[in-house]
């Protein structure tokens, strides 16, 4: 049997005996600049209908940015999954070295969700129950995740714990995307989302590590190619 996971929500980390180094600490890359560019307020005479139009303008703003941030990290994970499964079982430093990424990404992600997202959900009647639910998955998550470690990359159950987490992280983030997502727009108001997503960028930012971990990772795998 493997051992249970003991991944907590905190950041990926090494472990004596663990095949999967955390040397990568990850590049959530800040998506501020890709944002900050929709925050522009509009000019023009400030009327009562500019007010209400501006307003509107703002708080679509303000969802977009923190769904566009949450979104940024599932497709960051979802390709990182596929790098991952079309490499060959003999690329083994490559295959460590994206698993550790894929690990650190997932734990911060998670991490974030669950302490500025999911505990504002939880506050709502009509929210609550995707929340806690979506909270489950992800200690289901951090418990496959964990039960990678000490676990050669070169094992046969290598393969298939990826598979099921790739199955588990895949279908979380389309129900987030196409549920949770909808359900917090309707009970989340405009300040409380940009102030997640101010929250969830400074997570990140405190997570994030140097940016020529990432360079090695695609240098190896273009010389694998
Ligand atoms: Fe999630
Ligand atoms: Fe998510």
């Amino acid at each position: 049997m493997d051992p249970p996971g003991e991944a907590t929500g905190g950041v990926a980390r090494g472990k004596p005996g663990h095949k999967h180094t955390s040397r990568w600490r990850g590049n959530s890359s800040d998506a501020s600049s890709r944002w900050r560019g929709m925050m522009t307020k509009s000019h023009g005479k400030a009327d009562k209908a500019a007010e209400s139009a501006e307003s509107a303008t703002a708080a679509a703003q303000g969802n977009t940015e923190l769904f566009g941030l949450l979104r940024q990290d599932h497709e960051m994970v979802r390709e990182l999954l596929k790098r991952i499964e079309k490499s060959s079982s003999g690329q083994v430093e490559l295959r460590q070295e994206l698993f550790s990424k894929l690990e650190h990404e997932l734990l911060v992600h998670m991490e974030a969700e669950e302490r500025f997202f999911y505990t504002a959900l939880e506050q709502h009647d009509e929210s609550r129950e995707g929340a806690l639910e979506s909270y489950e998955e992800h200690q289901v998550t951090k418990s496959i995740i964990g039960a990678f470690n000490g676990l050669a990359v070169d094992d046969a159950r290598w393969p298939a714990k990826l598979r099921v987490l790739g199955q588990l992280v895949r279908r979380h983030e389309d129900e987030e995307e196409h549920k949770l997502f909808k359900v917090a727009k309707k009970v989340l108001g405009n300040d409380q989302l940009q102030g997640i997503a101010a929250r969830v960028q400074d997570l990140r930012r405190e997570r994030s590590a140097p940016k020529a971990a990432a360079n090695v990772v695609s240098a190896q795998e273009g010389r694998r190619k």
